[in-house]
């Protein structure tokens, strides 16, 4: 089977200010896979994420999505759709657990049997249906976690972005949430990319790693490959967990 390329980035750089803060050459992402991207602080992957998000504009260069090449411009809504980001830290609405499951279908029009039936599927997904009419802000933090997976699920997205989505959670937690994205990357063939810190959790879920360091792709290879005969010594060195600048 020839691998499809849903993302293709070529000579893409992201700046503040004159300040460069991505700088990626060359990156194709996969259709269906599982990509991890580690690096230390500020090296640039939430920023990675919001470009492949379409949240921002890159400054230069090429971000092709699908089939549709972005110079300049957004791709149109249908296919932003596809695409979404579960945050380090979510962000819930003042309303239900349901009603914030619920929220992409509805600005979608779907139909509200529909809508009902899938909020519920999804939260019994992540182990939260006794919760469903609880306020989001009360959640604890894991609850409130796995609500915005469920947010982010219930859309049935093409693409799920995740940056640093298990990085203030409790083992069992982490356990379950990284449980779910493995069978959505299974059941639906769902693209992830996910940023984490924790190079465990590369090693349990991404099919391929990546090391972003100073906004620049230093190594990309199959994930068994990049922890155990990474070609750069900087990706040798950032995954025996000593500094690196
Ligand atoms: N909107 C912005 N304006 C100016 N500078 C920004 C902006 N967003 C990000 N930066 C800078 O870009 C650099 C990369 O930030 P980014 O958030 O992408 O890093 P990161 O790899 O996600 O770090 P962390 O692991 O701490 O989350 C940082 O130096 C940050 O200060
Ligand atoms: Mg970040």
């Amino acid at each position: 089977m020839v691998d499809r390329i849903i993302y293709q980035l070529q000579n893409l750089s992201q700046s503040y200010r004159d300040r460069v803060v991505v700088q990626i050459e060359r990156l194709e992402i996969f259709e269906g896979e599982i990509l991890a991207l580690v690096g230390p602080s500020g090296a640039g992957k939430s920023t990675l994420l919001r470009l492949l998000n379409f949240l921002e504009q890159p400054t230069q260069g090429l971000l092709r999505f699908e089939q549709s090449s972005l110079n300049g411009s957004f791709p149109p809504l249908e296919q932003r759709r596809k695409v979404t980001t579960v945050f380090q830290t979510p962000v819930l609405l003042n309303r239900s657990v349901a009603a914030n499951v619920a929220y992409g279908l509805k600005v979608r029009q779907q139909d509200k049997k529909a809508i009902d039936q899938a909020v519920a599927a999804a939260l019994e997904r992540v182990g939260l249906s006794k919760l469903a009419h609880q306020s989001a802000r009360t959640l604890s933090g894991g609850e409130a976690q796995r609500v915005a997976l469920a947010r982010a699920l219930v859309i049935q997205p093409t693409v799920l972005l995740m940056d640093e989505p298990t990085a203030n959670l409790d083992p069992y937690n982490v356990k379950l949430i990284e449980e779910i994205v493995a069978e959505e990357n299974r059941a639906r063939g769902t693209t992830i990319v996910l940023v984490t810190h924790n190079v465990f959790q590369a090693k349990r879920l991404a099919h391929r790693t990546g090391l972003l360091l100073e906004g620049r792709l230093v190594e990309i290879a199959p994930t068994p490959t990049f922890f155990e005969a990474p070609t750069d010594p900087r990706t040798a060195a950032f995954v025996r967990g000593e500094m690196v600048y």
